[in-house]
């Protein structure tokens, strides 16, 4: 059997982040939780460190460590999607508080601490959320780039726009510093647009799969996606909402349901217009180096098929 793959999970839950640590969890062959770091996103860090912990106990899984990361942007105040995601950041299901504690250490300093222990290109981060721990830990520790093995971001948009802005997307805009940080750095970035997760609709039949599971934690999943994608059905009339994060996860365990290509992708940092914006030069039209893989298509039927598979694991 392959290696499995360690991973450090960097999110701000949010329902579509708990569907990606749900598949992470559902996955132990292929990953190996190294912990969760959480960050001001979706909702401010306290409700989402509140809500991994929830999760993590919604799944068994109290042994997960949650550590707490930054509560704002490296350099803009912090911008919330209560509107998407309910005031809990985690609305739909009723869970109960977590008993599980925080841990002490800071999440930028658990990230780094991990990359300097483990053997150099044997963890991947994978990033749910706006970047900015993972810039901050770059800034503190400049010699962890070489050391990651891979970043799969959720983050981003080109052929698709945005989605908190007509030209960008939630995890970029809140902290663009960040993320044109991370694309800087060297670290090899696989990055899942919205041109990828608009595809991946939570169609009725879809998610009557995962109910039809039956457990506590597909239940919850159930009611977590109906609360979800009531806010993307009405604003797309589609049926169904985008499933963004679990992208991630999915490309860590099944890469060929994914299509992509070797870009370069800079973040616009100055205009009012289009800040948070990633261009990505698709067509190579530049000569900038390239800093992603950036993915376009999915096997959407696939990338279901593997959720409910996984899911019925947890
Ligand atoms: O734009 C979608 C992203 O923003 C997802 O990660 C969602 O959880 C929110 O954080
Ligand atoms: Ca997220």
């Amino acid at each position: 059997m392959a290696e499995k793959r360690k991973i450090i999970i960097d999110t701000d839950p949010g329902q579509d982040d708990a569907a990606a640590i749900l598949l992470a969890f559902g996955s132990p062959e292929e990953l190996e939780v190294l912990g969760i770091t959480t960050v001001a996103g979706n909702v401010p860090l306290a409700l989402t460190s509140r809500n991994a912990r929830m999760i993590c106990e919604l799944c068994g899984r109290q042994d997960i460590k949650v550590f707490a990361g930054a509560d704002r942007p490296v350099k803009r105040p912090l911008i919330t999607a209560e509107h998407v995601h309910g005031k809990t950041g985690l609305d739909g299901p009723v869970l109960p508080a977590p008993t599980m504690a925080l841990q002490e250490q800071h999440g930028v300093d658990f990230i780094i601490e991990t990359l300097r222990r483990e053997p150099a290109g044997t963890v991947t981060l994978c990033t749910l959320g706006p970047l900015t721990n993972i810039a901050l830990a770059l800034e503190k520790a400049p010699d962890i780039a070489p050391r990651v093995r891979e970043l799969v971001m959720m983050g981003g948009g080109f052929f698709e726009g945005g989605n908190i802005t007509p030209a960008a997307e939630f995890n970029i805009y809140v902290d663009p510093e960040a993320a044109q940080a991370v694309l800087k750095s060297g670290i090899p970035v696989v990055m899942m647009p919205l041109d990828v997760t608009h595809q991946l609709l939570t169609l009725k039949k879809r998610v009557e799969a995962i109910r039809a599971i039956g457990t506590r934690p597909a239940i919850a999943m159930v009611e977590m996606l109906e609360f979800f994608e009531r806010f993307d059905v009405e604003k797309y009339g589609s049926d169904g909402g985008p499933l963004h994060d679990p992208s991630t996860v999915a490309y860590l365990l099944k890469p060929e349901l994914f299509k992509g290509r070797d870009c370069n992708v800079e973040v616009e940092l100055e205009s009012e217009l289009t800040v948070g914006m990633t261009v990505v030069d698709w067509w190579q039209v530049t000569d900038r180096k390239h800093n992603a893989k950036v993915m376009r298509h999915v096997d959407s039927d696939g990338f279901f098929a593997l959720l409910a598979e996984r899911f019925a694991r947890v």
